[in-house]
């Protein structure tokens, strides 16, 4: 039987690379997104990878569109064996004492509140069905401090805190839980965030051992190691793709 995969942000950047990469091994996926043009075209790539998909349409910060995204995905593929729990913003970049409390929320409950709530329904799934294995996209920001970026690296540290605690409750269920924790990698959002703060990307690649961003594929590869059962012993593991920033900090 085909494995089945829902990956969450799948319209563009790591979403749609994993989903892309998951396809080429033969994984039927739901690709959730909020955009509707780039959940669209990752559907497209994966069928053309030779993989079933279905795009749904969710704000992964709504309890009940989280629900429903689950519950469809369950009607299609009859389970769900693999969680890509990614969707995320960045917010736009300044100290904090300048953000306004509406950017707060927005990005607490995209990126934290969307992921809990992602978990809250998958894993039910997921247990009653023997078991599955899950990806949180945690961050550099996630791992270390950093300045510009206070909202976003709370609700990433907060990742690393779900990913390790959901394993001390389930593992003995069948359920595995890893978080990757990328540098910063050219997606749209990083492109974006960038040009916004360009001072910011010199910074960021000066600060890198490696002297370069990291590729979406590169993330890719290392989500679909974990997500399949060749990573079968690795639980609670948050693991740095970050060209050695993080870990020279
Ligand atoms: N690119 C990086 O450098 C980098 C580094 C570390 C962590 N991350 C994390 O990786 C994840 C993916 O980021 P990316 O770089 O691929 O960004 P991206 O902007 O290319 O893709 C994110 C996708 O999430 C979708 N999305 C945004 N809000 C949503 C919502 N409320 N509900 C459903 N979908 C929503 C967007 O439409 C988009 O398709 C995020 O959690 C981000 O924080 C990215």
């Amino acid at each position: 039987m085909a494995k089945v995969a829902i990956v969450t942000g799948g319209g563009s950047g790591l979403g749609q690379a994993t989903a892309v990469r998951l396809a080429q091994q033969g994984v039927n996926i739901s690709i959730v997104d909020v955009s509707e043009k780039g959940g669209n075209e990752t559907v497209d790539l994966v069928k053309e990878a030779g993989a079933d998909a279905i795009f749904i349409q969710a704000d992964v910060s709504k309890a009940e569109e989280v629900k429903n995204y689950v519950d469809r995905t369950v009607e299609a593929f009859g389970t769900i064996d693999y969680f890509f729990n990614n969707a995320g913003i960045s917010g736009s970049g300044g100290y904090y004492l300048d953000t306004d409390i509406k950017e707060i929320e927005q990005i607490v409950g995209i990126n934290l509140l969307g992921a809990l709530y992602g978990v809250r329904y998958v894993a039910e799934v997921m247990i009653k069905n023997g078991g599955g294995s899950i990806v949180n996209t945690s961050s550099s920001a996630g791992v270390i401090g950093q300045d510009s970026v206070v909202t976003y690296s709370a609700t990433k540290h907060g990742i690393v805190g779900l990913t390790k605690s959901l394993v001390a409750e389930y593992a003995k269920d069948g359920l595995r839980v890893n978080a990757v924790a990328p540098g910063p990698t050219e997606t749209p959002m990083v492109k974006a965030f960038y040009e916004a703060n360009p001072k910011m990307k010199e910074n960021a690649t000066g600060g890198i051992p490696q002297k370069r961003l990291g590729t979406p594929e590169e993330v890719a590869e290392l989500v679909t190691f974990l997500l399949t059962s060749n990573a079968d012993y690795i639980n609670g593991e948050v693991i740095r793709i970050d060209g050695g920033f993080t870990n020279t900090k």
